[in-house]
């Protein structure tokens, strides 16, 4: 697969919309929806080597939107109409260009994956493709007020974003366009351009929020339809001489230590572990790589944070987590209500939702002989269904 840019247009003013303020900025799952389409264009390919964000204004809307975001990004301010801010998005990738460009509407937060990779597949035949869905109702003309004649639905489709292209190809279309130039989206710039076209199925939850009714939907689709994730998380980390040792985020006077990169709480990692497989993100090697020196010695209530704002990110909720710890010693029982208290503190649930046990092995094996400390979680995470 070749190198992948993705352009995100929010420099619209949503006056159909008619809120206080533009609708890319309007709150959707305690984010704005600018954010959300940002996300959820990531989560549909991973890979993405820049994403670009063309905004109206440059002012804290947009800051605070592109906080923590884990991806690139380059922003850039749009122009009077949507192609001239395609335009000014595009212009942006010509230094350095990329293989394959996406397009994609701020205002469209939910994208998904499978239309991600049908576009891919389809970009390895097509200079262009975007996904299409069909008409269900009757649909007839209109001519002052009057209903007309009826219009073949078999013959019209409708259009979503993203739209995909092959940079090479389209961006020489986006650099001729005069100063007041519209489309209705961008493959009627690439038709306009003679390039071929493909199409892929689209999907219903990618819908544009358009009217203030649309927002509505995008908020009950977050909780509306919901399905349980269970992750697990394995960690075990060896003994090694000292005093104290970290524990479930707190320090315990063992008379020995943990070895390991970080502060080797064998606990919050399969704790973190846990969160991340039910978020199906890899694991906690993939989030803090162990050859990075940034995280030599960091507390592993890091980690753990970073666990919960992703699932935060992905509109999720941390229902419970269970934790057994698998040692001879120390004894955990006499901190066991301090360590699911730092928990539930990091994960920001209820204690009640926090569980922590202990078992020995009876002296066997490595837990058994003292050699090293064993960790096994679970964690439920409530994540909408729409999700992918
Ligand atoms: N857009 C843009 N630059 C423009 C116009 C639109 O970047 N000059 C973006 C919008 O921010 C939106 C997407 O293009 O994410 C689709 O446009 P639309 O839904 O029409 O949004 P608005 O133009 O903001 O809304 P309206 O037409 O109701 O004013
Ligand atoms: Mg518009």
């Amino acid at each position: 697969m070749g190198k992948v840019a993705q352009i995100l247009v929010a420099a619209g003013k949503g006056s159909r919309f008619e809120g206080d303020i533009p609708k890319q900025y309007a709150s959707l799952g305690g984010k704005t929806i600018l954010r959300q389409s940002l996300d959820h264009l990531k989560l549909a390919y991973p890979e993405t080597a820049l994403f670009v964000i063309v905004h109206a204004e440059n002012d804290s809307r947009l800051s605070s939107s592109l906080e923590g975001f884990p991806g690139k990004t380059i922003t850039t301010p749009g122009g009077a109409t949507r192609s001239l801010s395609v335009k000014a998005g595009m212009r942006i990738l010509a230094d350095d260009p990329p293989d394959f460009v996406f397009i994609h509407d701020a205002a469209r937060p939910y994208v998904s994956q499978r239309v991600m990779q049908d576009m891919l597949r389809s970009l390895e035949t097509h200079q262009a493709t975007a996904p299409v869905l069909p008409i269900v109702d009757a649909v007839k003309t209109i001519d002052g007020g009057k209903l007309g004649e009826d219009v073949p639905r078999s013959q019209i489709r409708r259009i979503q974003t993203p739209q995909g292209f092959r940079y090479k190809d389209i961006w020489p279309a986006y650099k001729e366009m005069s100063g007041t130039e519209n489309h209705s989206d961008d493959i009627a710039v690439a038709r306009t351009a003679g390039l071929s076209i493909g199409t892929v199925y689209g999907d219903e939850k990618a819908f544009k929020i358009t009217y203030p009714e649309d927002l509505e939907k995008a908020r009950n689709m977050l909780t509306s339809k919901t399905y349980m994730a269970t992750g697990s998380g394995y960690d075990v980390h060896r003994i090694e001489k000292g005093n104290t040792l970290w524990l479930c985020g707190i320090e315990i006077e063992a008379g020995f230590s943990l070895k390991g990169h970080s502060d080797a709480d064998v606990g919050l990692h399969a704790l973190t572990d846990a969160i991340f497989g039910a978020l199906a993100e890899g694991d906690i090697g993939d989030h803090f790589p162990p050859d990075d020196p940034q995280w030599k010695g960091a507390q592993s209530h890091v980690f753990l944070s970073h666990a919960k704002d992703r699932v935060k990110h992905r509109n999720g909720q941390i229902m419970h987590v269970d934790l057994t710890l698998i040692c001879e010693k120390p004894k955990i029982k006499p901190h066991r209500e301090q360590m699911r208290n730092r928990i539930a503190d990091l994960l920001e649930i209820p204690i009640g939702k926090v569980s922590v046990k202990a078992t020995t092995t009876e002296q066997l094996g490595f837990t058994g002989r003292g050699e090293g400390i064993a960790a096994q979680a679970s964690a439920s995470v409530r994540l909408p269904e729409y999700d992918g």
